[in-house]
């Protein structure tokens, strides 16, 4: 064999196996491509099937139930996050609920005078569901009465008196990639999403953003890696905004800054993804919009805001008993609403969100807790007029009242607060 024909072997095969690598690269691409294109094709034919409840979309029971905390556990190493076990102390058997709903609690906080003082709070259940305890993980607060009140005077043995899991913020179950996206403390119902779904759906894929500031904010950082370990199918991504030397940047798991788009698009291979996220509003409010210029269609887009945030409330989805806002009988800006209690009285102005929020803006005090329809604390008597629900509550409201945090007015109307 010459010299030329030898060098004309090693290029041939150089040439075959360069063919071979990119024939593989593309068609891998080429069937991500198929999935996403069917996966939009469906959710531009109608609305995406709605996440199916497993048979616990009802409340659970009705009322207060008392519970007996089992177990008090610290949770991260700033020692700011405990998690609460709960049993029921009527012994009987603990229902399940839908990953990612919340507790009601009505607590009975003291005050200087000795009194008490009753509040109603809702918390995120932060484990998939067990049948031998609910979990729920609780932040301190600086300024936090009832966190500080569950820190420090909440313990083994205490009772408490807790609502039915609710809420409409849960997993689906589709076998669709999911990207899980908690800011801080809105990490607690995506630790139920994902250990529901790596023990009742460990083929799928599950991708975690988790913002915090610094390592030591980190709850449940250990349980968190052995998981990450543990399954292929789980990536865990944890991104710090002011990291602390101890935290090792850069790692290819750990991202300084907050959790973004540029950030998503480097990291995530292109799949039609379900995102859910849940923290801060200011998180909900990049977020939420980038993913939509992203071309990621309402319907896999998911989120649950800590407080008040501007992003654009989504109707229920069809299956889960949604009321969509019938044609409007009047016009939106001749509607007043007029708070007797208060003596106030405001134009109304389309897109000043629920009741709730347009009290608040101008300054009328409310009472409120879940602010999401399941706790019944902003329930208000309706003295005339009518409103309309946004989405359907979790919480039952008194004939002749209405949740004020999920609804808007029909027609004019006067409310008792
Ligand atoms: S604040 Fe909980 S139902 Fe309105």
């Amino acid at each position: 064999m010459t010299s030329l024909s030898l060098l004309l072997w090693i290029v041939s095969a150089i040439v075959l196996q360069v063919a071979i690598f990119l024939a593989i690269g593309f068609w891998h691409h080429w069937r991500n491509y198929q999935s996403l294109r069917g996966s939009l094709a469906a959710d531009l034919a109608g609305p995406a099937a709605p996440p199916e409840p497993n048979d616990v979309g009802a409340a659970a029971w009705t009322g207060y139930r008392t519970f007996r905390v089992d177990r008090k556990v610290v949770e991260d190493a700033a020692q700011s996050v405990c998690s609460f076990y709960l049993v029921p102390e009527d012994g009987e058997a603990l229902p399940p609920f839908l990953p990612g709903q919340f507790l009601t609690f009505r607590l009975e906080l003291p005050k200087v005078s000795g009194d008490s003082e009753q509040v109603v709070r809702c918390y995120s259940l932060s484990d998939a569901p067990r049948p031998e305890a609910y979990r729920v993980s609780i932040k301190r607060l600086p300024l936090g009465r009832s966190s500080n009140f569950f820190h420090d005077q909440v313990r083994v043995g205490s009772r408490l008196q807790v609502r039915a899991p609710a809420g409409h913020f849960y997993l689906d179950r589709s076998d669709s990639p999911v990207v899980l996206i908690g800011g801080g403390i809105g990490i607690t119902p995506l630790l139920s999403m994902l250990n529901w779904c790596l023990a009742e759906q460990p083929g799928r894929e599950i991708w975690l953003f988790y913002g915090l500031r610094h390592g030591c904010e980190l709850v449940m950082g250990a349980a968190l890696k052995e998981l990450a370990a543990a399954h292929p199918n789980f990536h865990l991504h944890l991104c710090y905004s002011d990291p602390e030397p101890a935290d090792q940047l850069p790692h290819e798991s750990s991202h300084r800054g907050r959790i973004d788009l540029s950030l998503l698009r480097l990291t995530l291979p292109l799949k039609p993804y379900h995102f859910y996220i849940c923290g801060p509003a200011s998180l909900m409010e990049s977020l939420v919009p980038a993913l939509e210029e992203w071309g990621v269609p309402d319907s896999r887009i998911h989120f649950e805001a800590f407080g008040p945030a501007s992003v654009k409330p989504r109707p229920a989805a069809a299956g889960l008993g949604a009321v969509p806002a019938p044609r409007r009988a009047v016009e939106a800006a001749d509607i007043v609403v007029t708070f007797a209690r208060s003596g106030r009285q405001f134009a109304w102005r389309p897109g000043a969100g629920s009741l709730l929020e347009f009290a608040e803006t101008n300054g009328v005090a409310v009472d409120s807790g879940c602010r999401a329809g399941g706790c019944g604390t902003c329930q208000t008597t309706i003295r005339a007029g009518e409103v309309v629900y946004r989405q359907t509550p979790d919480y039952d409201p008194d004939p002749g009242s209405c949740l004020l945090c999920v609804c808007e007015p029909k027609t004019s109307v006067t409310l008792e607060v």
